[in-house]
């Protein structure tokens, strides 16, 4: 039998997925979630101690594995050609500028990138390798599998796999906006008849996530820690300030639907010129003026590329791919600015989500009459990671009796009760979500109406800034009733505008536009979830939760029962559910 075990290789958020002998995704993780360490920099996607249990719970004794990952072979004779031309030259890494006057050299920049993805390319499989010989050695037994191939497939190509096989569409176009592909930050893919065909792969250093990126150092934050959704958030409290917009105009040129990029130096001026009108305390508060004309200027140019789309690879169905995915302000607002129809955005769009696509790459390869998964299994669930064992909580059970195990029915009622008195819960149930946000798996809960929940939430859990809204996670046959414009948003991929008459009704998750990312739930995508937004709903009316993901503040979302008892005895959360057990305070 052959598994493949596709890698996602950039040197931030690295993930591995497992597919099997029939195409059926059965695992996704990103790295971090297992090692604790948010966007897990520079780590190896199958770590021995993480690969080995994986290999013995999925793959029987005796199977192939398929290592699949996610830089193409062009890749590697860019390489050489920069390591040829000196590019790898250690010195003028050492010397790379750490204050933020100096920090935007694109070349410095992109040679800091090209050095660490080779890293994380080169030694793709190792990991695997590694967990596969210490079966033999500690056991003696024979090799669990045997990896028989090893192959690499273009980073736009596993974004565009993912996105599009991921999706509910038999036929759409593929747009993938990130930081940097092979050869460039932007490609079309088509999907027809199951197969996935380039349409156009953009050339040259202009990037739209590097753009992004920049605004969001210029704005205060930080793009190296994935801060760039930070902007999303202060966005909505800056006003559009021509002068800003007027500098920013000069990092791009839009010649009908294609969009050129500012040369290096224009970028270093633009810089410039941005810091010396940026407020003092831009920091510690960020600059909320250009979070807006920055948000604004990322929905232009994506205007532009989705346009470009449309025109290469006319469809009406839309997906987007790329760590530009991730901006749900934007997603939320295409289809009213854009000939397609229908969008879809996976739950990991951003570099994590590639494992899936790589696998998925080479089983194709191998199965050339397979054309993605069947449609019962789309669009892909988002629920492809560890479960936790409830081992902790019965030991917990032994000396605190407030730790008790309910059954799915009873803790479902007594979370709805705590939540609708305004109590905050840590809900942990079932497979880990596979992308960067809790959907009701590993989340922390609260009451959306209270005018003050959220910086409760804040206070007592989250310690993060005042401004980055709280999403909402709403039964997906009330939407209409609550958002204009309803659509389903099964992976908080849009924001909405919730309809005026009921904003007053759940404030701690309107946003300062009126807007929400909302999360639609139905029982057919989390049964446990729904349960308990009915049962919150029966007591108060409304079906809506306020659900942010189960992490504190610059630490990945929690893995094991431990890690959610840590916290719910570190932080403000009233109650903890993890399966069928609770324990309260
Ligand atoms: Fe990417």
């Amino acid at each position: 039998m052959r598994f493949y075990l596709g890698l996602a290789t950039t040197f931030h958020d690295p993930a591995l997925a497992l597919v099997g002998p029939d195409g059926t995704l059965l695992f996704a993780e990103a790295t971090e979630r297992f090692l604790q360490y948010k966007r897990a920099p520079n780590c190896e996607p199958d770590a021995p101690a993480r690969i080995g249990p994986l290999l013995r719970e999925y793959v029987p004794p005796g199977s192939e594995i398929v290592v699949a990952s996610t830089w193409g072979p062009q890749f590697s004779g860019f390489l050489k050609g920069q390591a040829q031309a000196g590019t790898f030259d250690l010195p003028v890494l050492a010397a790379h500028p750490t204050d933020l006057n100096a920090s935007f050299v694109p070349e410095l920049a992109e040679r800091v990138f090209i050095a660490d993805l080779h890293i994380a390319q080169e030694r793709a499989g190792y990991g695997t390798l590694l967990a596969l010989t210490q079966d033999v050695r500690t056991g003696g037994a024979p090799p669990r599998a045997r990896i028989t191939g090893q192959r690499r497939y273009p980073h736009h190509l596993c974004h565009a796999a993912y996105g599009l096989w991921g999706s509910p569409f038999s036929e759409a176009t593929a747009l993938v906006v990130d930081g940097m592909g092979e050869t460039g930050a932007s490609a079309i893919y088509r999907l027809a008849e199951g197969r996935i065909e380039e349409v156009k792969r953009h050339r040259g250093r202009g990037s739209l996530g590097f753009l992004y990126g920049l605004i969001t150092d210029l704005a205060g934050f930080d793009q190296v820690k994935g801060e760039e959704w930070k902007i999303m958030g202060l966005a909505p409290y800056g006003r559009p300030d021509p002068e800003l917009t007027a500098i920013l105009a000069r990092l791009y040129r839009i010649e009908g639907t294609r969009v050129r990029f500012a040369d290096a130096e224009t970028i270093r001026d633009v810089a410039a010129a941005l810091l010396a009108r940026r407020p003092a305390d831009a920091p510690e508060r960020g600059w909320a003026d250009l979070a807006r004309c920055g948000q604004d200027l990322f929905g232009t140019l994506m205007d532009a590329l989705v346009a470009g789309a449309h025109v290469l690879a006319p469809h009406e169905n839309l997906v987007i791919a790329g760590g530009c995915g991730l901006n749900s302000s934007y997603n939320g607002r295409v289809l009213q600015r854009s000939p397609f129809a229908r969008l879809h955005v996976p739950s990991a769009p951003a570099d994590d989500g590639n494992a899936v696509g790589a696998a998925w790459l080479a089983y194709q390869e191998d199965h050339p009459g397979w054309s993605g998964p069947p449609a019962g299994a789309r669009p892909l669930s988002p629920y492809l990671g560890a479960r936790v064992s409830t081992a902790p909580m019965e030991r917990l059970a032994e000396h605190e009796r407030r730790a008790r195990r309910l059954g799915h029915e009873g803790v479902t009622r007594e979370a709805a009760r705590i939540l609708a008195e305004g109590g905050l819960v840590g809900w942990v149930q079932g497979r880990a979500e596979f992308g960067p946000r809790s959907l009701g798996n590993r989340s922390i809960l609260a009451d959306p109406r209270p005018v003050g929940a959220k910086d409760a939430l804040n206070a007592k859990v989250k310690y993060r800034e005042g401004f980055r809204p709280f999403a909402p996670s709403i039964l997906a046959e009330a939407g209409p009733d609550w958002f204009e414009d309803f659509a389903d948003s099964p992976y908080m991929e849009r924001t909405l505008v919730w309809r005026e008459a009921v904003r007053d009704k759940v404030p701690a998750v309107v946003h300062e536009d009126g807007t929400g990312r909302l999360q639609t739930v139905t029982a057919a995508r989390n049964p446990a979830y729904a349960a308990l937004i009915g049962a919150f709903r029966d007591i108060t009316g409304v079906p809506v939760l306020l659900n942010t993901s189960f992490n504190v503040m610059g630490k990945p979302i929690l893995h094991t029962a431990e890690d959610a008892i840590l916290m719910f005895y570190t932080s403000g959360l009233d109650a903890l559910v993890v399966e069928d057990w609770i324990v309260v305070k």
